[in-house]
């Protein structure tokens, strides 16, 4: 065992010595290395479930589905089998990615107008916190088949250490002790959420406390027994259907069987050499990162460096036009027409990139959406797994807010998710996250409502390089593009890469958000670029994997997970 380890720490000092930019543990932050297989995620009970179905000689895919279901159990702010998601999987045999999405669809009983009161305002409320918030969940169907396409366990093996979790319980970990008691009031809403975040008396568990779920347990076994019939056809599609209709609900057992996931056409682009593969429509994360990217790449950002004010300057101007795009055209593309190619053409890019004015911020007043077409995709939690094979999953998914609408399917133990706020309520009236839509992202019956979940696989030579991805809301797409950057543009090994701190805009409101870290002389000169600067809480998690290729053809698997969730773990061997 001694010698194995000796053997691994000379192997990697050599390898580091060879390219000292991604490891050099003596003066950075260092990531986590491995060489067989490797989990990041943000809860650890989930993750080492994970990674032990890799042990075994799963794939990525059994291990990330696996993943999916225990942190239903384990970490029920984000993970879930109420909500929806998308996965990337790359396909060692075939050399492809592709792209899963089990995002949740708009009931058949949902209208344009079903947020808006009396005198046609949106009723936040309604669209947030209700029964009518929650969009048909997508997370069990699409994890089976995620599963059933590219896994190699039965789906009776994947639930094990989920239904195990919620049977036997796990001590509270403390972030969710204390989100739990964030949550409260959202709580109210819903005696059987309570009934399961709280104790009989009332009281809250404390961190290490036992935490166990017995419905969600039953459910977990019903699914392991009946398979996805029994959320789709059978009991828990009866249960759901009974919380709706006690509760002004519209989701019906029609809307449930009638439910699909789709594989779909991942978003594709290059950068500086490197080809990007993310999430298409009904995401949005996908379009707009390589859009940046085509746009970022006109300019030597390596040169004006990390986080100064130029960078950031140029950087805010693409995110700035991105988002104005975002606004008008991205939407189910199942539903209206996208213009793809447009948004992601190299020249597009270069147009919208004459109009920078490299002193001076554009005010997003002054920007419009631009005409792509003449060229011719917060609660949220992203995992990034590899296999020994080769393999390698980007998944994100989620209930929406932390711990969805807050309400509970009674007997059954789940959350609902709240993504029907994701759709355009009225047009130009912001979301929960201040991002406003259009015609393309209206309210339809069985529409998906625009995502800006992104994971991402970043392909060198055709072999993965980068697995990435973030919750974060509209944060999502500008925190997986600046892990892009820092690794591919200033030289950050991954642990750096994903520590940095963040910036964001996303045209409106006209301001860039930042993280602890820019320096008051950088904000100082971004505010003379005319530039209006707010301080945020940290953006994004960006639990992310890059892979190393020596030129003996071996691997070194660099791990990272984000600081910004403090039980977040590389789980690897
Ligand atoms: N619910 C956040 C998103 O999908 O973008």
């Amino acid at each position: 065992m001694r010698l194995l380890y000796l053997l691994f720490i000379i192997n990697w000092i050599s390898f580091a010595h060879a390219t000292p930019i991604l490891v050099d543990p003596q003066d950075r932050f260092s990531p986590t290395l491995a060489k067989q297989g490797m989990v990041v995620a943000s809860e650890s009970f989930a993750a080492q479930a994970s990674l032990e179905v890799l042990k075994q000689g799963g794939n990525a895919v059994d291990a990330a589905v696996t993943l999916g279901f225990a942190m239903a159990v384990t970490a029920p702010r984000a993970g879930n089998l109420g909500g929806g998601g998308f996965m990337l999987v790359y396909d060692a045999e075939t050399q492809k990615v592709v792209a899963i999405d089990y995002r949740e669809k708009a009931p058949a009983l949902a209208h344009k107008d079903m947020y808006l009161d009396q005198n046609g305002d949106v009723d936040a409320v309604r669209s947030k916190f209700t029964h009518l918030a929650a969009g048909v969940p997508g997370t069990v169907a699409g994890l089976a088949l995620a599963l059933e396409k590219y896994g190699t366990i039965s789906l009776q093996q994947a639930l094990q250490p989920a239904i195990q979790l919620a049977t036997d319980g796990f001590p509270m970990p403390a972030t969710l002790a204390n989100a739990i008691q964030d949550a409260t009031e959202r709580f109210q809403r819903s005696a059987a959420s309570r009934a399961i975040f709280m104790k009989p008396d009332g009281s809250f568990y404390q961190a290490g406390e036992l935490f166990k779920q017995a419905d969600l347990a039953k459910t977990l076994r019903l699914l392991a027994e009946q398979g996805t019939d029994a959320f789709y056809h059978g009991k828990i599609a009866d249960q759901i259907v009974a919380e709706m209709q006690a509760n002004q609900g519209i989701i019906s057992k029609t809307d449930l069987a009638n439910y699909q996931p789709q594989i779909r056409q991942p978003i594709q682009g290059n950068y500086r050499g490197y080809d990007v593969f993310s999430m298409s429509p009904p995401s949005s994360g996908g379009v707009h990162i390589v859009q940046m990217l085509n746009m970022l790449e006109q300019f030597d950002i390596k040169q004006t460096g990390h986080n100064s004010a130029q960078t950031i300057h140029i950087m805010t101007e693409a995110m700035k036009r991105a988002y104005a795009d975002r606004s008008q055209y991205l939407g189910d593309t199942d539903f209206v027409s996208v213009p793809l190619q447009g948004l992601t053409h190299k020249d597009y890019a270069k147009q919208l990139t004459q109009q920078f004015d490299l002193q001076k911020a554009t005010l997003s007043q002054n920007i419009r959406e631009g005409q792509p077409a003449v060229y011719e995709s917060p609660e949220t939690t992203h995992y990034s797994i590899v296999d020994k094979h080769g393999n390698a999953v980007a998944n994100t998914y989620t209930l929406n807010f932390s711990f969805g609408s807050g309400i509970t399917v009674s007997g059954a133990g789940f959350l609902l998710n709240n993504e029907m706020d994701d759709f355009s309520a009225k047009p130009n009236v912001p979301n929960a996250y201040g991002l406003i839509g259009g015609t393309a992202n209206a309210i339809e019956p069985h529409k998906r409502m625009l995502s800006s979940m992104s994971p991402t696989i970043v392909l060198k030579d055709n072999k993965p390089f980068l697995v990435t991805g973030s919750p974060g809301g509209s944060r999502i797409i500008t925190a997986v593009l600046q892990v892009i950057l820092n690794v591919i543009d200033h030289d950050m090994n991954i642990q750096e890469a994903v520590n940095a701190a963040r910036i964001h805009h996303q045209w409106l409101p006209d301001k860039i958000f930042m993280e602890n870290g820019l320096s008051p002389d950088t904000v100082d000169l971004l505010k003379q670029k005319g530039h209006r600067l707010e301080a945020s809480r940290t953006m994004g998690a960006t639990n992310s994997i890059l892979i190393q290729h020596t030129d003996d053809n071996k691997r070194i698997l660099n791990g990272a997970a984000d600081p910004r969730r403090p039980e977040a773990i590389v789980a690897s061997y």
